[in-house]
């Protein structure tokens, strides 16, 4: 039967870069289909994340994600649109998000715990007024995500950092204890542990010193940024969020960019890399993923967006993708 992807185009910028996805995903000969997400759900259903949503989701080969939210969103409280993203991850249970960088001399993954950390502790606010927002994992948590980044490591470099705050969080001197325990299966892996602090540092001096590196949740959504902008911008950092069954989700690190929605400057490079880790990953087709890449590295060279220097509009920058594939792929033929 024909693979098919969910597609979630989202918010702001999200639509956008998703329609390019969406023709290279027809060029390729793939089913798909489209389901409201975040603010537009909330718009239109009163919801986030609509059951139908979630369901499409679910029976669905790969879930492609554009954004989600927006200031037009902001004002209402605990209905977020970003919360149909928390709750789709936890759903599907993709608590290892791969976040790939690369530059001229940089190529490193960064491993982000996904469904747990700080992110999914208990919060909320007590009666003396004290707000919180808790950090907790179990050691099982842990040992799941360690697990799968010593695997990425070892097909890597064999080099794997351990992100944390053990100098001051409890939960990090547990993390790095159940990893260092981890690393005892992987003795052909180069583990080596690192503060988070520091790590953000070194990879804005130095990004290319870094290989393969894993984290708590909220470590690494802002490690991935960082990493993001010392290789090109958030126009280009794709992701992909995998768990142990069931269908994983790909989507871009960055967010709905308010500031240029509507313009046709976004660059989808980022979602169209996305889509490249979902036919690896999600559908087992390297060979497309990797002309997917190549046909986004020469559209880069030949058609540049504004956020990498060029004056290409997203929709240029698609046509130029599809050509190049076109003459990679024999798009005609596939299934
Ligand atoms: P953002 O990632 O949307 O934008 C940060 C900066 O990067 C902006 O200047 C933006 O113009 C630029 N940028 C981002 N993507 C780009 C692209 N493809 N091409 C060119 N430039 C690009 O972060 P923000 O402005 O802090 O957040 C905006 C909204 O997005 C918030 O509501 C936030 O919660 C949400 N968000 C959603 C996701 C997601 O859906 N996965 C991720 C991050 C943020
Ligand atoms: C990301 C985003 C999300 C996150 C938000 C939108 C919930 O910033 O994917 O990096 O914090 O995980
Ligand atoms: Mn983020």
């Amino acid at each position: 039967m024909t693979k098919t992807f969910v597609c979630l185009p989202g918010d702001g910028i999200g639509p956008e870069v998703m329609s390019e996805a969406v023709r290279v995903i027809m060029a390729l000969g793939y089913g798909f289909s489209e389901q409201p997400i975040g603010g537009a759900a909330i718009d239109t259903y009163g919801k986030p994340l609509p059951v139908h949503t979630m369901a499409a989701c679910a029976g669905a080969d790969a879930v492609l994600l554009g954004a989600v939210g927006g200031p037009q969103w902001d004002h209402l409280g605990g209905v977020r649109p970003e919360g149909a993203l928390i709750q789709l991850r936890k759903e599907l249970d993709v608590y290892a998000n791969l976040r790939p960088a690369r530059a001229e001399g940089v190529d490193l993954l960064i491993v982000r715990e996904l469904v747990g950390g700080l992110y999914y502790g208990a919060r909320g606010t007590r009666e003396d007024g004290v707000v919180y927002d808790t950090l907790e994992y179990t050691p099982a948590q842990v040992e799941r995500v360690a697990r799968q980044a010593f695997e990425f490591a070892r097909r890597r470099s064999g080099r794997l950092l351990s992100v944390d705050k053990a100098n001051v969080l409890e939960t990090s001197r547990m993390w790095r204890s159940v990893v260092t325990n981890v690393g005892l299966e992987y003795p052909d892996v180069e583990l080596s542990h690192g503060l988070v602090d520091s790590v953000a540092m070194n990879l804005v001096m130095q990004p290319g010193s870094f290989d393969t590196l894993v984290m708590e949740n909220t470590f690494g959504d802002i490690l991935s940024d960082v990493a993001a902008g010392a290789t090109g911008g958030l126009g280009l950092a794709a992701s992909a969020s995998l768990g142990d069954k069931g269908p994983g989700i790909f989507e871009p690190v960055h967010g709905s960019a308010p500031d240029i929605a509507g313009t046709g400057k976004a660059n989808p490079t980022a979602m169209l890399l996305s889509l490249a880790l979902a036919l690896d990953y999600g559908l087992g087709e390297p060979d497309l993923a990797r002309a997917v890449e190549s046909a986004v590295a020469t559209a880069l060279e030949t058609m540049p967006t504004h956020d990498v220097g060029g004056t290409a509009t997203t929709s240029q920058f698609g046509t130029a993708v599809l050509d190049a594939l076109g003459k990679r792929v024999p798009l005609s033929q596939l299934p």
